[in-house]
């Protein structure tokens, strides 16, 4: 389905209003609507999904990304999992298979597991209490539409308590897309940025473009023009030139996996601005929400790294760049190590070092 009106119905709003009535994810009761972001910015373009196969193929090719979008989106996907039809011993099998299926799509975000595993209690309770299918689908449904909206809300937070970092004149270095694409609200680091810019706090920002697949360029640029704050992509390498003449005053960008001890997971590239931002004694800050961070996972070595198709490095917008038999790597996250983090900015707050102890207190509030 081709959706001009997905970016009408985006500019048209207030600023205030955008969390509200944007989001790339849209439940229709029996189908999800995904804004399919491998074409933006050029196509805005819904995927309608009911089946969860669509769902999971939808997550595989990024079509719908960023860790909090794609464990809701999961969320939605369990829901379609669920025939109403079906018996009571079909229903078990069912919702394994899918599942598992959802399961295997992206390993790094871990929202993604998050999100079947809250789907699975859900499953087991109301199974537990004897329900027929059509009340397990009905109970899966209101929860996923839960997990959606409780998105929004812990993005709003995050701006929140993120903005009380910034200050006025701020040239913010951002990498990636950890903005309402993102997620289901306004976004991680860029809900930070946007409540900052509310505040009268920034003054521009540098969006590194974020090879291979350009969620920078594409993706957060896009949105940041919508919101109407000011911005500059730059190509990746450039980061450490501007850090060096002293044009980034502050850093901030999203997570797919937080350890326990504070380790980031996040795309690409971001270590290599954190290590930047170290040495040019910039601060570098990580916006996500709790369900980012995962306890299971005492450190940053511990993550599963996907890693995905060379095809992706080797060719950009389906046209190969390099020799046809050259071979690349194409590892899609990297690890940025709890040292280099100078806050983790959440729903419940600004996390600070040492992280395995404000992680601790924060999942006990
Ligand atoms: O491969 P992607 O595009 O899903 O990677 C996304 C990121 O790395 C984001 O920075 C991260 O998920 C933060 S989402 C708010």
């Amino acid at each position: 389905m081709t959706g001009p009106e997905a970016c009408a119905t985006f500019a048209a709003v207030a600023d205030s209003q955008l969390t509200e009535v944007f989001s790339p994810i849209r439940w229709q009761g029996d189908a999800l609507e995904l804004l399919d972001q491998t074409v933006l910015p050029r196509r805005q373009e819904w995927l309608r999904c009911d089946q969860p196969q669509q769902v999971a193929d939808a997550i595989y090719r990024l079509s719908v990304r960023g860790a909090p979008a794609i464990g809701v989106s999961a969320a939605f996907g369990l829901v379609l999992g669920i025939d109403p039809e079906s018996s009571a011993d079909e229903l078990k099998g069912q919702f394994v298979e899918t599942r598992d299926l959802l399961a295997a799509t992206r390993p790094t975000a871990v929202n993604l597991v998050w999100a079947l595993r809250r789907g699975q209690e859900v499953f087991d309770r109301v199974v537990g209490s004897g329900a027929d299918a059509s009340t397990v689908r009905a109970a899966l449904e209101q929860w996923a539409i839960a997990e959606h909206r409780a998105d929004i809300e812990a993005n709003r937070r995050m701006g929140e308590a993120g903005a009380t970092l910034f200050e006025r004149g701020d040239r913010v270095l951002t990498h990636c897309n950890a903005g309402a694409l993102a997620t289901a609200g306004v976004g991680t680091a860029l809900g930070v940025i946007d409540a900052s810019f509310r505040a009268g706090k920034v003054e521009t920002v540098w969006v590194d473009e974020t090879r291979p697949l350009l969620q920078g360029a594409r993706l957060t640029a896009w949105e940041l023009g919508r919101l109407g704050i000011p911005y500059h992509v730059i190509p990746d390498g450039a980061a450490g030139s501007l850090l060096s003449r002293s044009m980034v005053d502050r850093i901030v960008v999203g997570a797919d996996r937080i350890a326990a001890n504070g380790d980031v997971a996040n795309k690409i590239g971001t270590y290599t601005v954190a290590v930047l931002a170290e040495r040019h004694g910039v601060p570098f800050y990580v916006a996500a929400p709790l369900s980012t961070i995962d306890l299971e996972t005492p450190n940053g070595e511990a993550i599963p790294i996907e890693e995905r198709s060379p095809d992706e490095v080797t060719r950009v917008f389906g046209t190969q760049v390099t020799p046809d038999d050259a071979p690349a790597l194409n590892i899609a996250f990297d690890v940025t190590p709890a040292e280099l983090v100078a806050g983790i900015i959440t729903e419940v707050g600004v996390l600070s070092p040492p992280y395995g102890d404000s992680i601790s207190r924060a999942f006990e509030r």
